[in-house]
């Protein structure tokens, strides 16, 4: 009788703890569905191609291409205006959109009609970058308007914030950290405010470390370098610059090494898909910046290949890193879930035509003797290979591994 006790006891302990795990499980789950940013942000800005030209026209078009070309369902959901939407403050104080930008609420209505989400831009200084009105001494209503509108993420750029910053504290750099740290959290404030979910992108341009404070302020990404452009060696620079910053990337907070160059400038095939393999593997936003009413074939296919998008989106949130150099070849890797890896082979030579051969270094990299292979790019199983495995990589190229051990 006492060991049928004893037994019933320990079943009803084992559901309970079975129950509590399941729960805990679900509480997970939800909480990072719920996180903002909970993988890199994706979408599109405007600034990359159409600078201070941008009009409304420009984002109701870039809707609906972002739609019909597949690039929202693969994940570019945000469309961000970025600078020189601004025009004058009425009255009461309130920022009113420019003559580009005759109805904001009505362009935000549109863009989320299509499935999609809004971005703004604006500046904790009195003046934008382009010299548009800046948020100072209205952040609070500047953060409402945007919720009244219906915007979903916001950039937030330094720019004339730093002369403030020099006026109040030119011998103290401590203080003039502490000036743009406090100037960052009280907009952060203001959206938390609004009560309206908003990603928050923090851009100063990796001054004073930015990804080690951050997230303190309520930054979902923080620009870690300055402007990128299209051209391959600032893209590379920028890119190679990254290494040792993956411990400060995580869900809901990333390093922002800039918004994306493909197909716009004169990169080249193989210089578009350095560009997002670097980008994928450093688990960046991916922030297209293109003009998508003329995206060549071969610029989508490089923008929307799946399985290099689900590389940078990977729910791990782990940004990769260097971990092997040969003169210009770099290997980068990056976990996946599962045990993968996904592990990118960079030939940075200067010359386009000149091939490099190298090998895998599995055993630097601590992955054993031999993985299971795909190449990404040209989308083939490669079955089992190890440090034997050799490849040829001509100058600006890439190849794309994901291995598993
Ligand atoms: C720069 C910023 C760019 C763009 C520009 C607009 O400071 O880094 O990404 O936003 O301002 O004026």
């Amino acid at each position: 009788m006492a060991m049928a006790a004893v037994r019933v006891e320990r079943s009803v302990w084992w559901i309970l703890c079975g129950l509590f795990f399941l729960v805990l499980l679900g509480a997970t789950r939800v909480a990072r569905s719920q996180t903002i940013a909970a993988t890199p942000p994706m979408g599109w800005n405007s600034w990359n191609f159409f600078a201070g030209k941008v009009t409304d026209k420009d984002i109701r078009d870039t809707a609906d291409l972002l739609v019909s070309t597949g690039m929202r369902d693969a994940g570019y959901v945000y469309v961000n205006i970025d600078d020189t939407w601004e025009g004058e403050r009425d009255a009461q104080g309130r920022i009113q959109s420019n003559s580009k930008f005759p109805d904001m609420k009505g362009l935000a209505d549109y863009v989320h009609s299509k499935g999609l989400k809004l971005g703004i831009y604006s500046s904790p200084g009195a003046k934008t970058c382009a010299r548009y009105e800046g948020s100072l001494g209205h952040e609070e209503q500047d953060a409402q308007t945007y919720a009244d509108w219906g915007v979903d993420y916001l950039k937030y750029d330094l720019c004339s914030y730093g002369m403030v910053m020099g006026i109040q504290a030119p011998d103290d750099p401590t203080k003039r950290n502490r000036l743009m740290r406090e100037a960052y959290e009280k907009m952060h404030q203001a959206i938390l405010k609004t009560g309206r979910p908003m990603v928050y992108s923090l851009c100063q341009y990796g001054m004073d470390s930015v990804w080690e404070w951050g997230p303190s302020v309520g930054g979902n990404l923080w620009r870690t370098t300055g402007d990128i452009s299209a051209n391959y060696d600032r893209m590379i620079a920028i890119g190679r610059s990254q290494a040792g910053l993956a411990k400060f990337a995580g869900p809901g907070h990333w390093n922002d090494p800039d918004m994306l160059e493909v197909g716009n400038g004169k990169l080249t095939l193989d210089e578009n898909r350095t560009h997002m393999t670097l980008w994928a593997v450093l688990a960046a936003p991916l922030i297209a910046g293109n003009n998508l009413t003329e995206m060549k074939p071969e610029v989508a296919a490089v923008l929307m290949n799946k399985e290099v998008i689900a590389i940078d989106q990977d729910a791990l949130g782990k940004q990769g890193n260097r971990v092997y150099e040969e003169g210009p070849v770099e290997i980068w890797a990056k976990p996946l879930t599962g045990r993968s890896e996904a592990v990118a082979i960079f030939n940075f030579g200067s010359s386009p035509t000149e091939m490099r051969g190298i090998g895998l270094h599995l055993k630097e990299m601590g992955m054993g003797r031999e993985v299971r292979a795909r190449d990404v790019w040209a989308a083939k199983d490669l079955g089992r290979i190890g440090d034997d495995y050799r490849t040829t990589i001509p100058g600006h190229g890439v190849v794309l591994l994901v291995v598993k051990r």
